[in-house]
């Protein structure tokens, strides 16, 4: 750990600022500003305090233009970054508030010299003196009270109703770790021994066959025989898609949209299947191997637009084809919290085309009797039972499956997992029939 705690603080006020004024992916960010971070400790916190930040960043914002006398512009706009990720620390409490001021003090020091160190000390003690008189002057907007933009709470309202303030506020929990035995060198009972002796303590969620849901967050180098390909990183509802596919040995798989492929690996682990792993990015596609080769497995790699199967299809017919669509990704924002500030409202319905024309592209290539499973990571209707419904209506020869053999599930054809519902993360699953011909 650094001896003043400036490094983490600064790097946090970068990446927030990455996201919220430069649109770039924390996950794209955050890996090269921790790179200069050489403590495990300082690197965990850094992300713990961008994520802090960028969930809660409307009253945290709001806060710093209450306190300082006039905006914080050009180069000095760091410093708003990095008083928002302080006074997210203050409002947090895991430290005492001389510590935070005195790392905050410390990080913009770093960040823009000496000169506007009195600026972050006096705004930060002014926060500590005036603190009640402030948050009760917070402004009572949704907005400032789910920490998500106007246009997403309007949306989860209208999908959601009465259940839309408990969904928003699930996604700003922090996620549980869920791992995925690979069963094809490990039972999950053993795998959860190699983890006790370890000292990480799992559960094995009823429901989740492949599944174990660590207690407390653990590293990736910490996790026993992860380079062995034993387990791999997944979310519990993540983790559906293979049960959806009811698949069977020596079937035709394409897995239309795979990168980084987690399902795509899922899938080879559970059945010996011909695995056609698709996706448009041939940069993301790479990812895909190297997972593979990591957990012994092995399929075909296509670069390729899901859209256009002309460009390269062999004309063989699947059995199953799996489409985890491109989507807004509004289920996983308890994990990705930058996602709220980086979509916006008409991204959703040029989605939502997408979504139609790749399901469209790709229903021809099914086998009569085979199965399309439909996924997203999406919270929104429009991409979900609302595309499910539309795609019935335009093939007749398709019927949904209902989920009435898979336990716990409402009988009708389409699933919404919300955010942590089992601990998951907020997915949707729909699977048809293709009929005979
Ligand atoms: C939700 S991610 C897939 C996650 C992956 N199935 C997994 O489990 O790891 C969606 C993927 O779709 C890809 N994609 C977007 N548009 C596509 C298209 N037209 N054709 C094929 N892939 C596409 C993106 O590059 C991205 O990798």
């Amino acid at each position: 750990m650094t001896r003043d705690g400036s490094e983490p603080r600064a790097v946090a006020a970068q990446a927030a600022q990455a996201v919220l004024d430069r649109g770039r992916a924390l996950d794209t960010v955050l890996p090269a500003l921790l790179e200069g971070l050489g403590d495990s400790r300082d690197r965990s916190l850094a992300r713990r305090l961008a994520s802090g930040a960028l969930r809660d960043w409307p009253a945290l914002d709001w806060l710093v233009g209450a306190l300082v006398d006039k905006p914080l512009k050009g180069r000095n706009r760091q410093l708003h970054f990095l008083l928002a990720v302080a006074l997210h620390e203050l409002r947090d409490g895991r430290e005492p508030d001389h510590a935070i001021v005195h790392a905050a003090v410390a990080a913009a020091r770093c960040l823009r010299g000496q000169r506007l160190t009195g600026l972050v000390n006096g705004v930060l003690r002014a926060f500590g003196r005036r603190r009640g008189e402030l948050l009760a002057s917070l402004p009572d907007t949704p907005v400032l009270r789910f920490g998500y933009p106007g246009w997403l709470i309007k949306r989860v309202e209208s999908d959601y109703g009465d259940a839309a303030p408990g969904i928003l506020a699930a996604g700003n929990e922090p996620p549980p770790l869920w791992l995925r035995v690979n069963r094809r060198r490990i039972a999950r009972d053993d795998y959860r021994e190699l983890l006790e002796r370890a000292g990480i303590e799992a559960d094995a969620p009823a429901g989740f066959p492949d599944a174990l849901r660590l207690a407390e967050r653990a590293a990736i180098s910490a996790l026993p025989g992860f380079e062995d390909g034993l387990v791999s990183v997944q979310d519990g509802a993540a983790q559906f898609a293979a049960d959806y596919l009811d698949l069977r040995d020596g079937q035709r798989v394409l897995d239309a949209c795979a990168a980084p492929g987690g399902k795509t690996a899922h899938i080879l682990e559970r059945r010996d299947v011909g695995l056609t792993a698709l996706d448009i990015d041939g940069e993301r596609l790479s990812r895909v191997g190297n997972g593979l080769e990591r957990l012994g497995l092995d399929a075909r790699l296509v670069a390729g637009d899901a859209a256009r199967p002309d460009d390269w299809w062999d004309g063989k017919r699947f059995d199953r084809i799996l489409v985890d669509a491109p989507c807004s990704a509004t289920g996983v924002i308890r994990r990705h919290p930058d996602i709220r500030w980086l979509r916006r409202d008409e991204d959703i319905d040029r989605l939502a085309a997408l979504q139609g024309t790749i399901l469209d592209a790709l229903w021809p290539l099914l086998e009569p009797g085979g199965i399309l499973v439909y996924a997203t990571c999406s919270l929104l209707r429009v991409e979900n039972d609302e595309q499910a419904r539309a795609f019935l209506e335009r093939h007749a020869d398709a019927r949904g499956i209902d989920n009435t053999d898979m336990p716990g599930r409402p009988a009708r054809p389409g699933r919404q997992i919300l955010p942590g519902e089992h601990g998951c993360d907020g997915f949707y699953y729909f699977a048809a029939r293709r009929l005979p011909e």
